[in-house]
């Protein structure tokens, strides 16, 4: 369950109490929008408190092979605007064996690091779990992920700017689904969540949003179209999340059968996750990963710091994939009731 936020507040009162001499920060999983600003936030954090930071590049791939590099207030300088991840990312195989984690753990011992942040998603968060329980490492999480699907926080680093960027594609997609009077059908990111989904299908107008959380009947989404367009639509939209069955084919072969009109899918795909971050996951970016390692600094070990209703979360690493974060269903109501 949530913890009460200790660390935020006056920075007169946070102190070295841990000792740590160095902590290390890593980006892992999808790269996401704002995980730039995340680790300059580590990084001139701990360089506030007078702690060392050294980068480990490629994620948990690059600490098991020991690619790491310190990094000082000026390494971090002219990155907070950038998509991507400076410290490059990576879905790591070598993490998932003991002794692949073993030897990430002596390469963190030999660079002296005694505390480590890790920006990424819940199956990077297993990974430094396991790290902390194994080898007694300190290890605080930052939300890095463009799903926004970790229970904990409101809103993940990435989120809204693949928002922002599929809304753009969505706007675009509909000048021409409303010249050619057809049924666009478009797939959005989100692995096995539909938040990109709902919040997409809101801000842009929407007819018909399908995610994983909640299960259509096809046949009954095709018919809801083809009365959309007894009601006068020329043109509908239908977001559809990636973790939807069938996905965006699926769908639009089952919307032609149903109404026979002409459907188009598109899958956006990996474009939503790149772009200069907007201000929101920057700031969010910011205020996480300082509020990680003001943790670090303060003996705290094993959780995720997260906002929730703007003030800061900590919640054990094992709730972020035992507890599912539902869609926020005043939205997916929105979207629906909306689109008449
Ligand atoms: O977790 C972020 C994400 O972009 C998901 O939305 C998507 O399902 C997945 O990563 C794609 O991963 P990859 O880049 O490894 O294909």
């Amino acid at each position: 369950m949530t913890r009460p936020d200790t660390t935020s507040g006056n920075a007169d009162q946070i102190e070295n109490r841990a000792g740590l001499r160095r902590i290390g920060v890593l980006t892992s999983g999808g790269d996401a929008p704002g995980m730039n600003a995340a680790v300059r936030a580590v990084v001139r954090t701990a360089s506030y408190y007078g702690v060392g930071v050294v980068g480990i590049r490629r994620g948990f791939n690059g600490l098991h092979d020991g690619e790491m590099e310190l990094l000082g207030p000026r390494d971090v300088a002219n990155i907070i605007q950038r998509g991507g991840t400076r410290l490059l990312t990576a879905r790591s195989r070598a993490w998932r064996t003991p002794e692949g984690r073993a030897q990430g753990a002596e390469h963190l011992r030999r660079w002296e690091v005694d505390g480590l942040v890790v920006i990424g998603g819940d199956g990077s968060f297993h990974g430094a779990h396991l790290l902390a329980q194994e080898h007694g490492f300190r290890v605080m999480g930052v939300p890095g992920t463009i799903d926004n699907d970790l229970y904990g926080t409101d809103y993940t680093i990435g989120y809204h700017t693949a928002v922002e960027t599929a809304l753009d594609a969505v706007d675009k997609l509909r000048d021409t689904g409303a010249s050619h009077e057809r049924i666009f059908v478009i797939e959005v990111m989100g692995r096995h969540a539909g938040h990109i989904a709902v919040e997409v299908a809101l801000a842009g107008g929407a007819e018909e949003v399908l995610v994983p959380e909640r299960p259509r009947d096809l046949a009954e989404v095709a018919e809801a179209v083809r009365q959309s367009q007894e009601r006068g639509k020329t043109s509908s939209i239908v977001i559809v999340a990636e973790g939807f069955p069938g996905g965006a084919e699926g769908v639009a072969r089952a919307i032609t059968e149903g109404t026979g009109e002409e459907t188009r899918a598109t899958i956006l795909g990996h474009i939503q996750r790149g772009g200069s971050p907007v201000a929101h996951d920057r700031v969010l970016a910011s205020v996480l990963g300082q509020a990680a390692v003001e943790a670090l600094l303060m003996g705290r070990s094993g959780e995720m710091v997260g906002e929730v209703a703007h003030q800061l979360n900590f919640v054990p690493f094992e709730d972020t994939w035992n507890h599912k974060k539902d869609v926020a269903r005043a939205k997916y109501r929105s979207a629906k009731l909306l689109s008449c």
